[in-house]
C-alpha cells in the first residue's frame, strides 16, 4: 500500500506494474470496505460508473506528498487520496478528479491540490469541461499552511474556468470548512442522499458557539441543500443515480463558450400538435395548474431535465430539446405562491440564466406571474436587490430568447420575464395572457377608490369596474397591438411555433459593450 523501501525489481516493466497496482490499492481493502459498508463506491468505481467504459486515461497516478511530519514519511500512498484524468461522456471528453476517501479520508494535501489544478489548467485551454467527485475530510491536518494554499489555487481556478468551460460537482461524502467553496464556484452541485453533507462548521463547534444541537443531516445534507438552502440543484438517491444524473446533465452543455450546445436528432415530430394545451390554462384566474403539463407536451419527447426542483418551486428551472436542439428552460410555477416572484426564485432563476447565456444555451421563458411577492419579509429581505438580479440576467443575456406568456404578466415581473423590452427575440402570448400594471381586482381598488366607496352599492359597482377592466387590459391584445408581442398563437402549435423560432434565431449574433466586468447587484 504505502511506497515502501524495498529493492525495486530490475524488469523496468514489471517496477511499472507493480507501482500500478500499488496505486490501484489506494488506502488498502478494510477502508476500501468500510468505504462499501457506508453504501458509498470507491473513486476509482465512480469514475467507471461516470463515463464511457474504458475511455478513462488516468494522470499523476504516482504522485505523492511531501509532509516530513506527524510519521507521515512513512505513510506515502501512490496517487495521494485523489484519482485525475479525462475520459469521455457519451464520446465528448471530460476532466475529472475523484477524491478518494479510503486515502487519508480524501483530505487535501498540497500534491494533491496539484493534481486537481493541473487538470483544471489542461481543461481551460482545451475548452473541456471538469467534473469534480467530492468525497473528503477537508484540508489534511497533517499539512497545515500548504493545504489551505492548496485550496485556495483550486478556488482561483474554478473562478477563472467559470464561463470557460462547464464545472460540475458531485458531493458524494463529507464536504467540510472552506473546502465548500470549490463547489460552490462551480455551475452545479448534485447531492447523494444520506452520505453526502456540506458545510461551513459541523455540528460540535456549531454547539460551543451558539449552543445550537443539529445533526450533520439536518445541518448541511441533501436535503437540506436542495430544499432550505438552495446550495445544491438536485439530490440523488445513491453514487450511481448520482453519476448517471451527471451524465445526463452533460448532454443538454457545450464543452466551452464557444461551442454550441450539443445536438441530438429526435424522431419526435416537431410540428407535432398539443391540442389538450388549448384548454389547459384554466379560464379562472385565480384557479392554478402545474406549468409543467405545459412544457413537456412541448419539448421533445416530453423530457424536462429539471435543476432545483425542490427549492423555490414557484419557479421552474431546467433543460429539455426542441427540435433536437438544447434550451435552457424558466418558467413561473401558478402551482406554488400563484407564481409569484420572491428573493428565492430570482436567485434562482438568474443564475440559470446566466450560465445559459455563459454557454450559448437559448432560453425559453414561460411566464405566469402575478408579480413580485408583497411583504416585509420579502422586502427585509432585499426583494429589490435579488429581483434585480433577476432583470438584470434577462437584460444583459444576448444568447436566442422566446418568451411565452401564458396567463399572467403583471407590473414589473412583466418586464423582468424575458419581455420584448430585455431585447426578447420572439414573444409570444397565449389568448389567455393577460398583460397589464396589475391585476384587476387591485387596479379597480386604486383607480375607482372614489366611485366605489360613495356608491349605493360598491360590490356591484366594484364587480362592473373589474369586469370593465378585465376586457380590456387582462388580454394579450394591447400588448399585440404595440408590438410588445410578436404573436398571440394557438396554443396547441406552440411546439411548432418554438422550434421554428429558435432555428431562425440560431445564427443570432448580439453582444453587449466592451467592459472589465459588469456588477451585478449582489
Ligand atoms: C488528515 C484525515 C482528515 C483530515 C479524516 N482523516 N480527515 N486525515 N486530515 N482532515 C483520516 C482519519 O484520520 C482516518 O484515518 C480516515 O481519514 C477516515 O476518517 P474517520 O474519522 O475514521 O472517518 P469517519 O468516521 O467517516 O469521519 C469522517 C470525518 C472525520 C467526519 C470527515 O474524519 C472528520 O471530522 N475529519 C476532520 C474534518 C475536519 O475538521 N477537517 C478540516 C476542516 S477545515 P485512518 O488512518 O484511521 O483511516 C478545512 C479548511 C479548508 O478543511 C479551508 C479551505 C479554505
Amino acid at each position: 500500500m504505502a511506497v515502501d523501501s524495498k529493492i525495486p525489481p530490475a524488469d523496468p516493466i514489471a517496477r511499472l506494474d507493480e507501482l500500478n497496482l500499488k496505486a490501484l490499492e489506494a488506502g488498502g481493502p478494510r477502508r476500501i470496505e468500510r468505504q462499501h459498508a457506508k453504501g458509498k463506491l470507491t473513486a476509482r468505481e465512480r469514475i467507471d460508473l461516470l463515463l464511457d467504459p474504458g475511455s478513462f486515461v488516468e494522470m499523476d497516478r504516482l504522485v505523492v506528498h511531501r509532509c516530513r511530519d506527524f510519521g507521515m514519511e512513512k505513510q506515502r500512498i501512490l496517487g495521494d487520496g485523489v484519482v485525475t484524468g479525462h475520459g469521455r461522456i457519451d464520446g465528448r471528453k471530460v476532466f475529472v478528479f475523484a477524491q478518494d476517501f479510503t486515502v487519508f479520508g480524501g483530505s487535501l494535501s498540497g500534491a494533491y491540490a496539484q493534481k486537481i489544478t493541473k487538470i483544471m489548467d489542461l481543461a481551460m485551454r482545451v475548452g473541456v469541461p471538469v467534473i469534480g467527485l467530492n468525497d473528503s475530510g477537508g484540508a489534511r491536518i497533517q499539512e497545515g499552511v500548504e493545504s489551505l494554499a492548496g485550496y485556495a489555487d483550486i478556488f482561483q481556478r474554478n473562478v477563472l474556468a467559470s464561463g470557460v468551460v462547464p464545472q460540475i460537482s458531485a458531493i458524494m461524502g463529507p464536504c467540510a470548512g472552506g473546502a465548500v467553496y470549490s463547489p460552490a464556484l462551480t455551475d452545479f452541485i448534485f447531492m447523494v442522499e444520506k452520505s453526502s453533507y456540506m458545510f461551513i462548521t459541523g455540528p460540535d463547534v456549531i454547539k460551543t458557539v451558539t449552543h445550537e444541537e443539529v445533526t450533520q443531516e439536518e445541518l448541511g445534507g441533501a436535503r437540506t441543500h436542495n430544499f432550505k438552502s438552495g446550495v445544491a440543484h438536485l439530490a440523488c438517491e445513491d453514487d450511481a443515480h448520482c453519476l448517471a444524473s451527471v451524465r445526463e446533465l452533460m448532454a443538454f452543455l457545450p464543452s466551452n463558450n464557444h461551442e454550441d450546445p450539443p445536438a441530438r436528432p429526435t424522431e419526435d415530430p416537431v410540428d407535432r400538435e398539443a391540442p389538450e394545451l388549448d384548454a389547459l390554462v384554466p379560464r379562472d384566474p385565480m384557479k392554478p395548474y402545474d406549468i409543467k403539463d405545459v412544457i413537456e407536451p412541448v419539448v421533445d419527447d416530453g423530457e424536462f431535465f429539471e435543476i432545483q426542483p425542490h427549492y423555490a418551486q414557484n419557479i421552474c428551472i431546467g433543460f429539455a430539446r426542441l427540435g433536437g436542439h438544447p434550451v435552457g428552460v424558466v418558467a413561473n410555477q401558478p402551482m406554488v405562491l400563484a407564481g409569484c416572484l420572491d428573493i428565492n426564485a430570482s436567485v434562482k432563476a438568474a443564475r440559470f440564466v446566466r450560465f445559459c447565456d455563459c454557454f450559448n444555451i437559448p432560453i425559453l421563458t414561460f411566464v405566469d406571474v402575478p408579480g413580485f411577492l408583497p411583504g416585509t419579509d420579502q422586502e427585509y429581505g432585499g426583494i429589490i436587490k435579488h429581483g434585480a438580479k433577476l432583470l438584470y440576467a434577462y437584460a444583459e443575456a444576448t444568447v436566442p430568447k422566446i418568451t411565452l406568456i401564458t396567463r399572467k404578466a403583471y407590473g414589473g415581473a412583466y418586464d423582468v420575464m424575458a419581455s420584448k423590452h430585455l431585447r426578447g427575440d420572439l414573444n409570444f402570448a397565449y389568448p389567455t395572457a393577460e398583460i397589464a400594471v396589475m391585476g384587476p381586482d387591485g387596479a379597480v381598488n386604486i383607480v375607482y377608490r372614489n366611485e366605489i366607496a360613495e356608491s349605493d352599492d360598491p360590490v356591484g359597482t366594484k364587480d362592473r369596474f373589474v369586469k370593465e377592466y378585465r376586457a380590456k387590459f387582462a388580454n394579450p391584445y394591447k400588448a399585440a397591438e404595440l408590438g410588445f408581442i410578436d404573436e398571440v398563437l394557438y396554443p396547441r402549435q406552440t411546439r411548432a411555433r418554438l422550434v421554428d423560432g429558435f432555428a431562425l434565431l440560431r445564427d443570432k449574433r448580439l453582444t453587449n459593450p466592451p467592459k472589465k466586468h459588469d456588477n451585478l447587484p449582489l
